[in-house]
């Protein structure tokens, strides 16, 4: 796909990886619709950023929880743009749960943000292209999805479903609709922590240092306008998935 001139929706695109997704894609010349659920003023403030510079762009609410709210968003884009040509599914809910204490509401508000909307997503994305068109969706997984460790349980069952509703999807959409996924690594600390505590983290990755939002960035847009790749994950880790 050429990026230039295309529209791509970013969910969560108004705050931390999803808004340096949405402008690295701006400045590749794409057009945006920038997702958000409760950040309005930084969606705002992504949207000034990209007109500022030239860019098009426009800021779509939804609460992805209610994953009914979901197909909307696409349908507001493609009305706003004409057309939509790729979907990142980047907003996620990050929230702790071991074995014993994850709740009931903890397991379905993952399961909610993190995989039932991006499928809905993923739905209307692929209604709204049809058969004649070419088009791109791709993930933000985690590598949590592929190597599960006792934490942050629902969060991990999301993303190795993620993983796997990736390649189904790369499957029953091919050939015009490829579907790929990044697994990013530590890139920006979780809420309540600081970069310190990335950096302390950063200690036991195979690159000993922590990655950036532009590396990831980088990969989805590798992925965007590649024509032949599809039903892949790209771990952007520095080893820290092995
Ligand atoms: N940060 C990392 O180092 C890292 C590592 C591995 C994987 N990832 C993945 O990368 C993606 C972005 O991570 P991040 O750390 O930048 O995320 P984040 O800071 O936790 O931001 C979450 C995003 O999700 C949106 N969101 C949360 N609840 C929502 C809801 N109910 N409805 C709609 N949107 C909702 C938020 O939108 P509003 O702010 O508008 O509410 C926000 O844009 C996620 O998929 C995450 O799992 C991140």
């Amino acid at each position: 796909m050429d990026i230039e001139g295309s529209v791509v929706v970013v969910t969560g695109g108004a705050v931390r990886l999803g808004r340096a997704l949405a402008l690295g894609l701006a400045k590749r010349g794409a057009r945006l619709a920038i997702h958000y659920n409760s950040s309005a003023g930084p969606a705002q403030a992504v949207v000034s950023q990209i007109e500022q510079a030239g860019g098009e762009a426009f800021a779509v609410q939804a609460d992805l929880s209610q994953p009914r709210q979901a197909p909307a968003v696409i349908q507001r884009s493609a009305e706003r743009f004409g057309r939509v040509d790729g979907l990142s599914n980047s907003a996620a809910i990050f929230e702790p749960g071991n074995w014993s204490d994850t709740t009931e509401e903890n397991w379905d508000k993952h399961f909610a943000v993190n995989l039932k909307s991006p499928f809905f997503l993923s739905q209307a994305f692929a209604e709204h292209v049809g058969r004649a068109r070419r088009g791109h969706i791709v993930n933000i997984a985690d590598w949590r999805g592929v190597r599960p460790g006792a934490d942050h349980v629902a969060y991990t069952l999301t993303k190795a479903a993620l993983v796997a509703m990736t390649k189904a999807l790369a499957l029953a959409l091919a050939p015009n609709i490829q579907v790929n996924a990044v697994a990013p690594g530590l890139i920006l600390p979780p809420p309540g922590k600081d970069r310190e505590y990335l950096s302390e983290l950063a200690k036991t990755v195979p690159a000993q240092r922590v990655g950036s939002s532009e590396e990831v960035t980088k990969t989805v847009i590798y992925l965007l306008e590649s024509d032949f790749v599809t039903g892949d994950l790209i771990f952007v880790t520095g080893g820290q998935h092995l």
